[in-house]
């Protein structure tokens, strides 16, 4: 993200008020008009970060499983996948979408707590034998899969997600996105883990266990505490060892990113730490997975949203308004768990007075708020709201009847690909 001399916020070498304003020529087509609520999404910039993460293994045994969730779009899950990237998936359908972009079953692990039959039998029966590995989370959950298994007449891998029951102050993330403590839904609880074993032994004809993971939490802005997990992780790895053909530990993702408060760490650091561990551990011939979704796409996306009007209390000059065409239908965070993403104007005029604006969306909720930031006190005609590549698009709705934003993907300096906002009518068609 830079500020050209001329005052325009450009991305990826693109100055993005040409862009929401103007025709954008996309693969050829002139006439395709980006317009607001956009997401643009710098290709490049994903896949330098994917680079980064690559080079922090220095060439031993790994993968690094991006986690779709983060952001399923096509244009950026093809565009990891090309940087050596494999997929955490969540669900039958971003299993299916992960392999539509390339991503071959062996590349593929998936977590998830209530994993339903239909999924299961997805994730057993793609390709020769199955994807990578099914993320246990439950000792429940070990004869479902056997079952499913013994169904289609295969042996499914299965790694077992442990609970690593780190103190929820460590994690020092916003609890909504803290899943490694033991009030978590998540993974099987430590002192659980001896009932597994006798499930997963139970289970042996149908299940073959490969791997241990666990994932402390989202938007870790320290090693430690990631550490603290991945350690437990060894540590149960270790113990399994003798009894198990164990190929892999998997540390999950979480490495935080920074959102203008600043972060200290790199991902890549957070996979030094953790291969050092590993090593200690004596498992150092094991290859160490990880599961990143916002370091690698959170940076390299932008909101651009159109300013409708501001409004201004009576008497009143410090309750300021600005109310834009995104809401908290198309960015989520801020309404649900009291995230913050600088809001900056698309073109900053040289010299304007700053002024504190709270900047609001359309949505009939009062959540529907992106919080005060310092604005052109003049006219203001977008905003940009940065750092919006991860849990942004896919966790928007079309709630009040608002269609699903746009999506811009650029590459080498022009947009490579676009998905158009659709027509409300496809709402009204929907739900009539
Ligand atoms: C199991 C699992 N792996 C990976 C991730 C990705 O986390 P992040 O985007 O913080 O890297 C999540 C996020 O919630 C998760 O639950």
């Amino acid at each position: 993200m830079t500020r050209l001399p001329s005052g325009e916020l450009a991305l990826g070498g693109v100055p993005l008020g040409d862009l929401s304003r103007q025709s954008a020529e996309v693969g050829g087509d002139a006439g395709a008009r980006v317009g607001t609520p956009t997401y643009v999404y710098d290709l490049d910039g994903m896949a330098r970060e994917a680079r980064e993460l690559e080079d922090a293994f220095e060439g031993t045994p790994h993968l690094v499983a991006f986690a779709v969730k983060a952001n399923s779009a096509g244009p950026i899950v093809r565009a990891l996948v090309a940087e050596g990237c494999g997929a955490d998936v969540v669900s039958g359908a971003e299993l299916l979408l992960a392999m539509r972009c390339g991503v071959s079953p062996e590349r593929l692990v998936y977590s998830g707590v209530a994993k339903r039959d239909d999924e299961l039998d997805l994730a057993i029966g793609v390709g020769d034998a199955g994807i990578r590995a099914i993320n246990v989370e439950s000792v429940e959950e070990i004869p479902r899969i056997a079952a499913r298994a013994a169904a289609q007449g295969r042996v499914a891998r299965v790694t077992l997600r442990i609970n690593p029951g780190v103190d929820a102050d460590e994690l020092d993330t916003h609890s909504y996105i803290a899943t490694g403590h033991d009030e978590a839904k998540f993974g099987v609880p430590l002192p659980s883990v001896a009932d597994a074993v006798a499930a997963l032994d139970a289970a042996r004809s149908n299940v073959h266990l490969v791997g241990v993971t666990s994932h402390a939490g989202s938007q870790l802005t320290s090693v430690e505490a990631y550490l603290a997990s991945a350690r437990a992780v060894f540590e149960t790895a270790k113990s399994l060892r003798p009894r198990f053909a164990l190929e892999f530990v998997d540390t999950g993702g979480g490495f935080g990113i920074d959102y203008g408060d600043g972060c200290p760490v790199r991902p890549a650091d957070f996979i030094r730490a953790a291969r050092a561990a590993q090593r200690e551990h004596g498992l150092g011939d094991l290859a160490l997975y990880c599961e990143p979704g916002r370091a690698l796409v959170g940076a390299h996306g932008v909101l651009l949203a159109k300013v409708i009007q501001r409004k201004i209390a009576a008497g009143e000059p410090t309750r300021r308004w600005l109310m834009i065409d995104a809401g908290m239908n198309d960015l989520m965070r801020p309404a649900l768990y009291q995230a913050r993403h600088r809001i900056v104007p698309v073109v900053m005029e040289a010299g304007a007075r700053l002024l504190p604006f709270r900047v609001v969306g359309p949505v009939c909720e009062s959540s529907d708020d992106f919080g005060v930031h310092d604005l052109p006190e003049g006219d203001v005609a977008e905003v940009a709201l940065l750092d919006a590549g991860a849990y942004g698009y896919s966790m928007s709705s079309r709630y009040n009847g608002r269609p699903l934003p746009a999506e811009a993907f650029l590459r080498g300096g022009v947009v490579a690909a676009l998905h158009p906002r659709k027509p409300i009518t496809d709402w009204v068609d929907d739900r009539r």
